[in-house]
């Protein structure tokens, strides 16, 4: 099996929903589970509620806080350290709430997965749910993209929208948009594995076929 390390910050529940796609939790499933073993995960918040489901499944829990770097190079670096010790096939960010490093990225460049809860390029950035709730949109959502060197701006690979109602709150719409990612994350995980997904020249490709803005619709 392939190797993924995993990096959140807070409830980590797209980390347990990858957590169980790569086991066989189910006396039957739909689908085989997905070929690679999560062999790390690794978080900045000592409190965060996801390093639970990690521990659960035995798997090896890394915290690495800001504080004890006098400046984010170095932390990006330990981090880094940490991560190519694995020498993983994939890294997931999951609710992973910290702006990467150039060099970081560029690492990690092709293998570096991050979902952010927006229809990406709309709502970069932090509270996404507020802002879109603010600007009234009727439509909203969640995007899977590789990550390069901009704030959210690398190639998108798979979104999955939901609709906004006028009653909605940030909780109620933070719940929908992780219901969606629930579902498309795992799915995107597998294609990489699977050897169907890749990064050449900042271009996502599905089966050699190039994605376009919104991924694959
Ligand atoms: C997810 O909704 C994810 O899209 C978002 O944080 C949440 C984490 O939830 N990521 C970002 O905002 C990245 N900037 P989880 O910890 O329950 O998986």
């Amino acid at each position: 099996p392939k190797k993924i390390v995993v990096l959140i910050s807070g409830s980590g529940s797209n980390l347990k929903t990858l957590i169980d796609n790569c086991q066989e939790t189910h006396s039957f499933h739909v689908s085989e589970p997905i070929n690679a073993n999560i062999c790390a995960v690794l978080t900045n918040n000592p409190s965060a509620g996801g390093l639970e489901f990690a521990r659960e499944a035995n798997i090896n829990t890394h915290i690495v806080k800001q504080a004890d770097f006098a400046n984010r190079a170095l932390f990006d670096e330990a981090l880094l350290e940490i991560i190519q010790s694995y020498s993983p096939d994939l890294v997931v960010l999951a609710g992973y709430m910290r702006i990467l490093s150039e060099q970081f990225v560029e690492a990690l460049s092709g293998k570096l997965i991050n979902i952010h809860p927006s229809l990406l390029p709309k709502y970069k950035g932090l509270d996404t749910h507020q802002r879109v709730l603010e600007a009234n949109e009727t439509e909203h959502g969640t995007s899977v993209h590789f990550v390069d060197t901009g704030l959210d701006s690398g190639p998108v690979i798979l979104q999955a929208k939901v609709p906004v109602f006028p009653e909605d709150d940030a909780d109620i719409l933070t719940e929908r948009v992780k219901y969606q990612e629930h579902q498309i994350y795992p799915l995107v995980v597998r294609w990489f594995i699977d050897g169907r997904l890749k990064l050449e020249n900042n271009v996502a490709y599905l089966d050699g076929l190039a994605l376009g803005p919104s991924g694959y619709a």
